[in-house]
């Protein structure tokens, strides 16, 4: 296996989108039609497609190959109707879920390619064809940035590392192809290490509830033959103080504030506060659309809430059987709190990875100044 194959979760052709059914693995590889924008919603909801840039182009895709399907029919018959199917299917893809700014980015972006073309269309067809150009756009952006992110973020740790020759990093979650259009944020940084031949060894979390870690990262480090040990979350700790060789913690985001607090998978906050006990580096690494400065701080992102019974069942495959099954590990009647991300404070990172380079704080403070960052 060569260190650069990466998987693949979205695949489109013009009118055609098929998504990896994030579910389904490591045990099965299940690609699963999307024809419209409730396949889309669907798939989001039930994190079928997850991590936030893939939900962002997952439901953008789907609803390109809704309006290329209603279009091939004729069924928009007025420039204003073709506007209309547009902007309430954003609309709705939005309410798949509240978390990762990239979806609302995204569907901000495309409502703008909608007004703009509207004003200047003779035909609905000029619209919904402008629409469709933009979405294909994004999945293809979105490669391009990740394989910047990793570039940056690899050379900001070979940099700021303090023993180069014994790199070892620790991520959070699932943030590699799986999570995007390909490549990834932070499991693209670990992915650029190995490729330089700069990484000896990389671990991940197991990530309770949903185990993205242990279920998607786990399988991404193996199928890409790079060094890796899994461990469970409560580990973190005793694995730093043990491992002084783990220099970093490389982390991906939903939603960056504007002072660089960031949303991510819970978990990622003791992770931070781990890092700065052991003084290692704290990294966030997100595509600049993660970054949203219409949020001044933390306490203004919503977090989603996600259902009770991802916390107290586990779905795998009966061990040496292919049989996949879903248990209960926890007391019926037990309440459950079972939040979808976390927000880490801008004090406990110590730089935020995008594609357009390495955002750090002015000495002395606390914050980052994200805005600045962006201009
Ligand atoms: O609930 P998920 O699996 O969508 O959460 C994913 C994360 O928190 C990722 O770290 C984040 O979306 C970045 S993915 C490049």
């Amino acid at each position: 296996m060569s260190a650069t194959r990466t998987l693949e979760a979205i695949k489109y052709t013009p009118g055609s989108l098929l998504i990896l059914d994030q579910l389904a693995l490591p045990h099965e590889t299940i690609f699963e039609p999307i024809l419209n924008i409730q396949d889309g919603h669907a798939a989001i909801k039930t994190m079928k497609t997850r991590g936030a840039p893939a939900i962002a182009i997952v439901a953008a895709l789907s609803l390109a190959v809704d309006v290329a399907t209603r279009a091939a029919k004729h069924e928009f018959k007025t420039v204003p109707q073709a506007v209309e199917f547009l902007n309430s299917s954003l609309e709705y893809l939005k309410t798949s879920r509240p978390t990762a700014v990239n979806l609302f980015d995204a569907a901000h972006k495309l409502s703008v390619v909608i007004q703009d073309s509207a004003k200047k269309a003779t035909s609905p067809s000029e619209v919904t064809d402008a629409y469709i150009n933009a979405a294909e756009k994004m999945l293809v952006d979105d490669v391009q940035d990740n394989k910047n992110i990793g570039k940056h973020g690899a050379a900001f740790i070979v940099e700021n590392c303090k023993n180069k020759e014994d790199i070892r990093v620790l991520t959070h979650c699932n943030t590699g192809s799986l999570a995007t259009a390909g490549w990834g944020t932070a499991l693209g940084i670990i992915r650029d290490l190995h490729k330089n031949g700069q990484l000896k060894h990389a671990y991940c979390t197991e990530t309770r509830p949903y185990n993205q870690g242990s279920r998607l990262t786990a399988y991404e480090l193996v199928y890409e033959n790079i060094p890796a040990t899994l461990i469970c979350d409560s580990m973190a700790s005793a694995l730093l103080h043990q491992n002084p060789s783990v220099q970093a913690i490389v982390v991906g985001a939903d939603r960056v504030a504007a002072n660089g607090d960031t949303a991510n998978k819970i978990g990622t906050y003791q992770l931070a506060i781990t890092a700065k006990h052991h003084n290692i580096l704290f990294i966030v690494a997100a595509p600049s659309t993660s970054i949203d400065l219409s949020t001044k701080s933390g306490k203004d992102i919503v977090i989603e809430q996600r259902p009770a019974e991802e916390l107290v069942t586990i779905t795998g495959l009966l061990e040496g059987k292919n049989i996949p099954a879903t248990v209960r590990t926890a007391a019926h009647g037990v309440g459950v709190w079972n939040p979808s991300f976390d927000v880490t404070p801008s004090e406990l990172i110590s730089a935020i990875v995008t594609e357009r380079g390495v955002a750090v704080k002015t000495p002395g403070k606390s914050e980052f100044d994200m805005k600045a960052f962006l201009q």
